[in-house]
């Protein structure tokens, strides 16, 4: 009898593993000769381009230091890291013997040429929205960029995560295929913002918190997430920033980098802005368009004024009547810039009462960003920070995080901001 049923589970249990692996199995679709460059119109390749920012493709398939799209870049995935691979034509070692299908298919499905199961860390269940004429546009960009040669370090995810089969199951959980369709009742510009940034903009990877299995949250939509140590603030009603993000403010920061209401993009968000200068200015006021409709911020445009005021107000808590240690940091460091007596934000200086950096639910982006500055290139065009990672001790930080924290916001205090400053010294410990 025992021995019945345990021949009956393992049965069971090899065709569940069959079933599966039958369940997984795509073809390989086969190799062609690299197409020649002249093969793809003009404008088809400079429409690729464009595309191409948008999707932020050279961040993630670029190394540092290394050749721009030959992969190789680390995705730290919280189980193994991921490595990018290298999307140049090379014959070789890049995508140069892939078909357009097969392309269309690495965007639409998350399969390889080969018939291999691509991780999510490729945003594939984003870029799985984008239409068919813009894939073709990307695939004729990407076959007529300069093949590199070059081969990814192995990813270093453990068995049995490492099986590429079993990203099926991942797929079925958690992957919704099918190009983006048009909203009915919402306006052309709403429904061109909604399908760039849901598909190959993908802002809902950083901004809506995963699940344990690494799914984004659907109960949870653009409702904030930590993202490698800093905060991405949520882009729903829940936003922390004390005046709301209206269409303008929206436009004028996913444009330039900055919005005088808010203060300035910095960390993997100023890498979305350098992907999105690659847009025209009506799709990139299409994206604003979008999330000023998804945060509802024109139901809270009466109380703006207010809050503008008392923001102000906060902001100009005279730091010399508060004799801690907090206050002198920030007098010492901080003040020279930041300090301003005045009732409206400067633009050339973020207003720290009114930025998400310092409203937000974690202190991990205001830690990223005393430790190592902003760069020229980062947030306002021309402008930066010093960094602050070699001049301010740990303690002075976490002082500096409560002063702000308790002075310019109506927030309850941060929790665990030692440990946040540990750990962001830890990931750039070359911060300057
Ligand atoms: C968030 C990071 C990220 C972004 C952004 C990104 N990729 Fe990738 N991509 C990856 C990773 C990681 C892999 C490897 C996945 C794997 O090994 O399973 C990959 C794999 C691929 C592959 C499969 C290549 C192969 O040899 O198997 C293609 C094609 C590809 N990406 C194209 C693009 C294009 C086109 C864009 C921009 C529209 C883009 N990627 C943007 C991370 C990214
Ligand atoms: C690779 C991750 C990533 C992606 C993709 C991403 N963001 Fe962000 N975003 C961030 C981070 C991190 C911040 C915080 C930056 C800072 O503190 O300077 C941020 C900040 C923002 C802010 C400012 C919010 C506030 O309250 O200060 C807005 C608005 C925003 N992102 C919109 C978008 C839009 C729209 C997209 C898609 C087109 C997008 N983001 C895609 C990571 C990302
Ligand atoms: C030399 C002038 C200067 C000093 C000193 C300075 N900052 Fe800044 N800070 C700036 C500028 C300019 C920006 C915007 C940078 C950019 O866009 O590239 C900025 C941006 C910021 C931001 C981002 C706010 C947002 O959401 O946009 C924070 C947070 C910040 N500073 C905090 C501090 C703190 C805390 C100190 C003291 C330890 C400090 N800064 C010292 C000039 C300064």
């Amino acid at each position: 009898m025992l021995k019945r049923i345990v021949i009956t589970v393992v049965v069971l249990a090899l065709v569940g593993i069959g079933g599966l692996f039958a369940l997984a199995w795509r073809p390989s679709l086969a190799p062609i000769d690299p197409p020649a460059a002249s093969a793809f119109p003009q404008d088809l390749v400079a429409r690729g381009k464009q595309l191409a920012g948008a999707g932020y493709c050279a961040t993630c398939h670029t190394a540092k230091g290394g050749q721009v799209y030959a992969g190789g870049f680390g995705l730290e995935s919280g189980f193994g890291t991921i490595y990018s691979t290298n999307i140049t034509p090379d014959p070789d070692t890049g995508i140069g013997r892939w078909s357009e299908a097969a392309f269309a298919r690495a965007m639409h499905d998350g399969v390889a040429r080969d018939g291999a199961h691509l991780f999510p860390a490729f945003p594939y269940t984003h870029f799985a929205k984008v239409s068919d004429d813009d894939v073709k546009a990307l695939y004729a960009y990407f076959m007529t960029r300069q093949p590199v040669k070059a081969v990814a370090p192995p990813n270093t995810l453990p068995f049995p995560l490492s099986i590429r089969a079993l990203q099926v199951g991942w797929k079925l959980l958690f992957f919704d295929k099918g190009v983006y369709q048009a909203q009915a009742g919402k306006s052309e510009e709403w429904n061109r913002g909604a399908y760039l940034a849901e598909g190959l903009g993908h802002c809902s990877a950083c901004h809506t918190p995963r699940n344990g299995l690494g799914g984004e949250r659907k109960d949870a939509l653009y409702a904030g997430a930590p993202i490698e140590g800093w905060l991405a603030p949520a882009l729903n009603a829940s936003n922390p920033a004390p005046l709301p993000w209206t269409q303008d403010d929206l436009y004028a920061y996913l444009r330039s980098g900055a919005s005088v209401h808010h203060g300035v993009a910095a960390g993997s968000m100023s890498e979305v802005i350098q992907g999105l200068a690659k847009l025209p200015d009506a799709d990139v006021r299409a994206i604003a368009v979008y999330f000023a409709d998804r945060n509802g911020s024109a139901a809270q445009a009466a109380n703006a004024d207010q809050a503008l005021a008392r923001a102000m107000a906060l902001a100009q808590r005279d730091p010399g009547v508060v004799p801690e240690h907090g206050a002198q940091v920030y007098l010492s460091a901080c003040a020279s810039c930041h300090y301003n007596g005045g009732a409206a934000p400067l633009p050339a200086r973020p207003e720290l009462a009114l930025s998400s950096t310092v409203n937000g639910p974690d202190p991990g982006s205001f830690i990223h960003i005393v430790l190592g500055g902003i760069g020229q290139n980062d947030g306002m065009p021309g402008a930066y920070m010093p960094g602050f990672g070699k001049s301010l001790s740990d303690e002075d930080i976490a002082a500096l995080a409560a002063y702000l924290r308790g002075s310019r916001t109506m927030q309850p205090p941060w929790n665990d901001v030692p440990a946040a400053i540990a750990g962001a010294r830890k990931q750039s410990p070359a911060a300057p």
